[in-house]
């Protein structure tokens, strides 16, 4: 999540959940933006549904409202209708609360939930704040970012008080470029600025990252040898060695019982 758009979230949710899936996580990937950019990018067009409008409305009522899109990955689609009723049915949803209900009573089926939000604090990204167990903030390389994240780290200050627990946060430089000093400057003063919270790992710009959704494919399908290929990878890696609720996971797992621990970008 970050409330400054075109950062690369939908990006960093579809590649992350997807290789999650790959390294045999069952992975739930939720859509929570009406634009739908994380549903077309794996490729279902014009997608009408059941999807995570239900969930936002009807919470544990909503049902199974997800579909297999490759082995071990699956989505919650984003079947906002555009204009009107899209505002009518979430002026009628019952509170930000309904997501995690629905994702807690799910939560067996998945080890990991990947949730794509808006750039906009509306009932989709609140629910997401709250349903949340650690929340992935895409940086790109420039001022107006750092400004971007000094206002959104109040509105998760503001979160934090409605849940019952604390909120997780990384920040993850996207569309890096590398050879740029304004990025790397930037790039220090998160690492000065949020100590401990920013992931090593780089995304870089890479045209094969921005053609992969036309194709409906993820990086990894699309091209496996590309520096996005890489890049995401090895953030995926780190990510699971940093996070504390994948390691719990990760025992879980050998435990033969599933857990969750949603992640939202
Ligand atoms: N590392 C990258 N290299 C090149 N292009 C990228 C990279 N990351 C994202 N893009 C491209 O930049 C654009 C914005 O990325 P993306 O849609 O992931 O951002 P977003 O934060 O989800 O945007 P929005 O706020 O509209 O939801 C897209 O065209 C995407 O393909
Ligand atoms: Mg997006």
């Amino acid at each position: 999540m970050n409330l400054k758009g075109g950062v690369g979230k939908t990006t960093t949710a579809s590649n992350m959940a997807y290789e999650l899936a790959r390294l045999g996580y069952k992975t739930l990937a939720v859509d929570l933006d009406p634009q739908g950019h994380l549903t077309d990018g794996y490729g279902i067009k014009n997608f009408t549904g059941p999807g995570s409008l239900e969930v936002l409305r009807h919470g544990e009522q909503a049902g199974a409202v997800y579909r297999g899109v490759r082995e071990n990955l699956f989505l919650v689609g984003a079947n906002f209708s555009t204009g009107g009723a899209t505002l009518q049915a979430l002026s009628l949803a019952p509170g930000p609360q309904a997501l995690g209900k629905w994702l807690a009573l799910n939560a067996d089926r998945f080890d990991f939930t990947v949730m794509d939000c808006p750039p906009t604090l509306d009932n989709c990204s609140a629910s997401a704040l709250l349903a949340a167990h650690e929340l992935i903030i895409p940086v790109t390389g420039d001022y107006l970012s750092l400004q971007g994240v000094a206002a959104f780290s109040r509105v998760i200050r503001a979160a934090e008080k409605l849940r019952s627990n604390g909120l997780k946060r990384w920040l993850l430089m996207t569309r890096f470029q590398p050879q740029r000093k304004l990025a790397q400057e930037v790039k220090n003063k998160i690492s000065d600025n949020f100590p401990g919270e920013l992931l090593h790992t780089e995304i870089r710009e890479n045209v094969a990252l921005a053609e992969s959704p036309g194709f409906g494919l993820s990086i990894f399908e699309y091209a496996s040898a590309s520096t996005g290929a890489r890049d995401y990878g090895a953030m995926v890696r780190e990510f699971l060695d940093r996070s504390e609720n994948a390691r719990i996971n990760d025992d879980i797992n050998e435990g033969e019982f599933a857990g969750v621990a949603a992640h939202a970008c």
